[in-house]
Formats: structure tokens, C-alpha cells, sequence
């Protein structure tokens, strides 16, 4: 079926290699543009999103580990008391709400994130295999390296499902080889990662002496498996940057005034400038078609954490949710004490932001300046392709 879309896309990957360039020169000359464009005629330039498929750790699980044995760490409650309920209260969000894969769905036409991997259900596996809404493979606790996060999905681990469910799309026969690489290339691919890779650190772990050769090799890992998905089809990637860990009131609590751990937070920016470099080169070197995003969580966190009124929060020290110092020494659960303004927190709990703190984040992911996301921001990343706008130049 030659569907207009099809056409569309088809016609789109035969000239994507003169487009990229063209499509970066257009870049450029309109983001002094851009401001002047209300969300609204911007979300009409976006070209729709069939798809979003979503990778990582707790910032953005949605259910993958109530499915998992111990050790696998669970969002058990007050967990997800801002959700919508559920039959029996679990939303599998390590958060007070909305997830950070959750509010960039809603960003994008979707409700909520897609379902966690291991939550499918029939109907579900029946949008997915039509290679729409997608799916949600991320895993609580779990990092780059394959030791961390005992009993989760690693990342290498949501890689190979990824593959699985590709090769099951294409099984079920519900679309073509062709239209999938179509629809995949508009989907959106998101991931979040490396944070729990960093309780490597301290106490008998890699000492911070080491810390550029570790942080060197786990982001060498990481561009491995980004360019396996390049090879699966990912074409629409936005990468969540590691926040300043430094800066969570699991780390406050161990620092001798309850400031943030510098140390920490060098390393996180150690992490975070490799990352932005090294994923420059990959693109240039091989994967020429790859458009992408890296949204700091890092930055985003950090200005809220120096001007907390500006963004409308009261408390950025003290998680919401937890016990001891900071609420940073104990996990939350329906033992801790529960804040009630949460919609004045930056941190839920130990180690997470809240609701409120990602909506702001997302916020400023989609429509922020080159400091919340770079080397474009989400809007950017989703607009249409140059020639398919108005096509200007289709006499030439
Ligand atoms: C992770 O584990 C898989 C399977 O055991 C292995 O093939 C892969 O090389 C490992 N990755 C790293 C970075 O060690
Ligand atoms: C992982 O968890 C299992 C089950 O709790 C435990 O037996 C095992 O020792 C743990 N492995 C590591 C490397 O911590």
C-alpha cells in the first residue's frame, strides 16, 4: 500500500544524505526565528509521531520492574500517588506522577508513555505491531554496565528486545520491511541512563581518582548501544543527560553542612561533556542520518536548584518522600513521612525529581535554548522535514 505518508517517507530516505545538509543550514537561519512562532503553529510544523520507544533507568520506567524478582528495586507506594489509580495501586512510576517518558509522550500526542515491555497486553501488542504507540523497555535501576542494577533489565538487555520486537513486528506481517524502517524513522527514541552507574563511586568502588577513565569507558559503552539502534531503524533520539547527582538529598545527607558534593557533580559533568562529544562524532562518523537531542536534566535541575522561585518551587534540598536527613536516607515508602505540597518539591525521594519538577524539565526540553537542550531542542527534533513543508524548490 502506497499510503501519501509512505510516499512521503520513501521519497524522504532516498534524499535524507542533500536533506541533512540542507535541513542543518535551515536550522540554523530559523532559530532566531523560532521564538517568534507561537507552540501552537510550531506543534502544526511537527510531523506526527507513530511511535515511542524508551530505554533506561527510573527516570523514565513505567512499569517494567513490578514484573521483575528481588532485587529488582519497585515504585511500591505512596509511589505514583498523584497517578490516576489503578486497581491496585501500582503505577510503577519511581516518582509522585507523570514520568519524565511519560510527560515527553504527552508532548507528542500520546497520553501517557507507552506500556512497559514486560506489562503488554494483547490489544497493546496489536498497536505495536502495527509499529504505532511503541513500547517502554527502561528498568529501575539500571545503568550502562551490565553490573549495575543487580536483577534489572540492563541496557544491553533492552537493546536485544528492542531487536526481538522488530523482528516480531515484521513476523506478525501487520506492516512491511519498508514501511516499518518508514515509521520507525519518525518514531521517537528515548533514553535515560548512567545515573546508577554512578554508585560505582566511593566506599571500597572505583575511587574518584579514576573517575575520567571510568566515566571514558562507560560512555564508550553507551555509543555502542545508541549505534545499534541506529542500525535498528532509530533515526529521532533524545538522550536525558545525567542531573547533578551531587545535588540529590541522598548526597546531601552525607556531606558535612547538607551542601550539594561537588565532587559528584564534576564527575556528573565529566560524564555529560564526554557524552555531548563523543555522540558529535559518532553522528559525522556513522550514523549520518541520525537526528538528535541531548535535554539536560543537568542544566534544567541546576537552575532550579539556584533560583527555585522562578520556578515556582519552595523546597530543593529535601526529598518529599523518605526519612533522615534531606528525607535522603531511606527509601520511600508507606513508613516514610509524604510531603503535601508536592507541586513545591524539585525531589520526590532520595534519588528522584517530582512531577512538578519534570514537567518544567520537559518544558524547557521542548522549547528551551541551546542550555536545556542541545545541538537542537525537542520541537527542532520533531519538525518536518524541510522539502515535505512547502517543497520550494521542487522546480529546481
Ligand atoms: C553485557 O552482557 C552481554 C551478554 O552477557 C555481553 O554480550 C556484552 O558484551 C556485555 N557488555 C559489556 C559492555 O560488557
Ligand atoms: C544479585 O542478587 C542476588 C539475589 O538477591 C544475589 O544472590 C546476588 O549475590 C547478587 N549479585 C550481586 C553481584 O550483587
Amino acid at each position: 500500500m502506497a499510503t501519501p505518508a509512505a510516499v512521503a517517507s520513501a521519497t524522504a530516505a532516498v534524499v535524507a544524505g542533500a536533506l541533512l545538509v540542507l535541513a542543518a543550514a535551515v536550522l540554523c537561519s530559523s532559530v532566531a526565528g523560532e521564538a517568534e512562532l507561537s507552540a501552537g503553529e510550531s506543534i502544526a510544523r511537527r510531523q506526527p509521531v507513530p511511535a515511542m520507544y524508551v530505554f533506561g533507568d527510573s527516570l523514565v520506567d513505567a512499569g517494567n520492574n513490578d514484573f521483575l524478582p528481588p532485587p529488582a528495586p519497585k515504585a511500591v507506594p505512596p509511589n505514583g500517588v498523584d497517578m490516576p489509580r489503578t486497581v491496585f495501586w501500582r503505577t510503577g512510576r519511581f516518582t509522585n506522577g507523570y514520568n519524565l517518558a511519560d510527560i515527553v509522550a504527552q508532548h507528542v500526542g500520546l497520553k501517557k508513555s507507552p506500556p512497559a515491555y514486560l506489562s503488554m497486553t494483547p490489544l497493546s501488542r496489536l498497536d505495536l505491531l502495527r509499529g504505532r504507540v511503541g513500547t517502554n523497555y527502561a528498568s529501575g535501576g539500571s545503568g550502562i554496565l551490565n553490573a549495575t542494577g543487580n536483577g534489572t533489565i540492563t541496557l544491553y538487555e533492552q537493546v536485544q528486545l528492542f531487536a526481538k520486537t522488530k523482528a516480531t513486528i515484521i513476523r506478525a506481517g501487520l506492516v512491511g520491511h519498508e514501511r516499518l524502517d518508514g515509521l520507525l524513522a519518525q518514531s521517537l527514541f528515548l533514553i535515560s541512563t548512567g545515573g546508577n552507574d554512578f554508585t560505582a563511586f566511593g566506599r571500597g568502588g572505583v575511587p574518584l581518582s579514576q573517575a575520567p577513565e571510568f566515566i571514558a569507558g562507560i560512555v564508550t559503552d553507551y555509543l555502542k548501544y545508541i549505534n545499534e539502534l541506529y542500525k535498528l531503524g532509530a533515526r529521532r533520539l533524545v538522550l536525558l543527560d545525567i542531573l547533578p547527582v551531587g545535588c540529590l538529598p541522598s548526597q546531601r545527607a552525607t556531606t558535612a553542612n547538607g551542601e550539594c558534593n561537588a565532587d559528584v557533580n564534576h564527575v556528573s559533568e565529566l560524564f555529560n561533556s564526554l557524552l555531548r562529544a563523543e555522540m558529535a562524532k559518532a553522528v559525522v562518523a556513522s550514523m549520518p542520518a541520525m537526528k538528535y537531542s541531548i535535554a539536560s536534566l543537568y542544566n534544567v535541575f541546576s537552575d532550579m536548584i539556584a533560583n527555585p522561585t522562578l520556578a515556582g518551587l519552595r523546597e530543593v534540598k529535601w526529598g518529599c518522600c523518605g526519612s533522615g536527613k534531606f528525607n535522603g536516607e531511606v527509601d520511600c515508602t508507606m513508613g516514610t513521612s509524604l510531603c503535601k505540597d508536592r507541586d513545591e518539591y524539585l525531589f520526590w525521594d532520595r534519588v528522584h525529581g517530582t512531577q512538578a519538577a519534570y514537567r518544567r524539565a520537559v518544558l524547557a526540553f521542548f522549547y528551551g535554548t541551546l542550555r536545556d537542550a542541545e545541538p537542537i531542542n525537542l520541537d527542532q527534533l520533531l519538525q518536518k522535514p524541510y522539502s515535505t513543508v512547502t517543497a520550494p524548490y521542487s522546480s529546481m
